[in-house]
């Protein structure tokens, strides 16, 4: 067989996601965010998201299958997220694969989001050297894989005991009062800042904690010292410096996350270390990461920002490899599956 001209369907959260690939190339890849909607509300509002997902799947498929010139009828598969995400959402995407699955009688793969966000990176630099570490951040997920193979061998080597990465930013956005989604703010506020400024504490580094927690991450203590250090300086009437909050805070994130990658590819003897999930679009974790992965001789895939944050084509080019790999397509009657564990990468 050619390489399989797959679509895939991303509904998981607040981007209704499109694309199409045929193997590693990409075709399309319409994104239409909800985003807006949810500003006012200082996060995802479920209901909101699953709604706005009705009305932005039809014209996102329309708008792909012109931009990738592709008829329908040519598809080897058609591939969904099943999980994890908010159900309500995950059931709009869902419904239209297995809509689409039957009217044009295609097979149907129903596939792991967090998977996929590790899988993208294959759009752009082709196959994945196995075994691989993978650290994948996202607003819901921090999690460092061993990645065997990416159709079907996955393990979690730790993850956060606590928040995640993404929503520590949002929470820490939040109390700053820069708006939602704090990803992206604080990334930008934090290039005028200074990383040194305050020392604030690194999860689960201490000697003590390494011993149970080595692969593992916890960022409530961070969001809470950012709380308190914050508090203070408004108590005793000094201006809060912004950028130096931020920066201080990011610092700390990525110093953590990325010294913990670099374990890990020791731990697994990989070459390799994959990036992947929203936080992957942050700045400062590609530079860190780029720094510490060249100084021990690592080799560091990462994708371009636009294919970090939620997107069809990682789910269209994950089910590429799902369908080379000979893996049986899921059955029509499969359900969303809001807590997929990363160790389950189809349905
Ligand atoms: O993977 P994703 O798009 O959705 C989930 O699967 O959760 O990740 C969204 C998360 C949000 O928490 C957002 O604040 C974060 O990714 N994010 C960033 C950046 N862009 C998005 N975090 C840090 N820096 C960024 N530039
Ligand atoms: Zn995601």
């Amino acid at each position: 067989m050619s390489e399989p001209l797959i679509l895939g369907l991303e509904t998981s959260c607040d981007e209704t996601g499109v694309g199409i690939v045929r193997g590693h190339e990409l075709l399309a890849n319409e994104v239409a965010s909800s985003v807006d909607q949810h500003v006012r509300f200082g996060g995802v509002v479920p209901e909101v998201a699953s709604r706005a997902h009705l009305q932005a799947i039809t014209p996102a498929l329309e708008r792909a299958f012109a931009k990738a010139d592709v008829d329908p009828a040519q598809l080897d598969g058609i591939a969904v997220t099943v999980g994890p995400g908010l159900v309500g959402a995950l059931v709009v995407g869902l419904s239209a694969a297995k809509a689409l699955a039957v009217a044009l009688d295609k097979p149907l793969y129903g596939l792991n989001h967090l998977v996929a966000h590790v899988a993208v990176d294959m759009l752009e630099h082709g196959p994945l050297p196995q075994p691989s570490a993978a650290l994948l951040v996202s607003g819901g997920h921090s999690s460092l894989l061993a990645v065997r193979d990416i159709t079907g061998d996955i393990a979690e080597l730790g993850a956060t005991i606590d928040d995640a990465a993404g929503e520590a930013y949002d929470k820490v956005a939040r109390l700053l009062g820069m708006g939602y989604p704090g990803g992206p703010v604080i990334d930008k506020a934090a290039a005028e800042g200074n990383p040194a400024e305050i020392a604030f504490p690194r999860g689960l580094t201490a000697p003590k904690d390494l011993v149970k927690h080595r692969f593992d991450y916890s960022f409530s203590g961070l969001k809470t010292a950012v709380s308190r250090w914050v508090e203070t300086a408004r108590l005793e009437g000094r201006e809060v410096p912004i950028a130096d909050v931020a920066a201080s805070f990011q610092e700390a994130v990525c110093d953590v996350l990325t010294a913990k990658a670099i374990d890990a590819c020791d731990y697994l003897g990989a070459t390799d270390v994959l990036l992947g999930g929203g936080v992957a679009a942050n700045s400062r974790l590609r530079g860190l990461l780029e720094e510490r992965t060249a100084a021990a001789g690592i080799t560091l895939r990462r994708p371009r920002p636009g294919l970090c944050t939620d997107n069809g084509a990682m789910i269209a080019v994950l089910g590429a490899e799902v369908v080379k790999a000979g893996r049986p397509p899921s059955a029509m009657d499969i359900g969303a599956n809001p807590g997929m564990p990363v160790t389950q990468v189809l349905a």
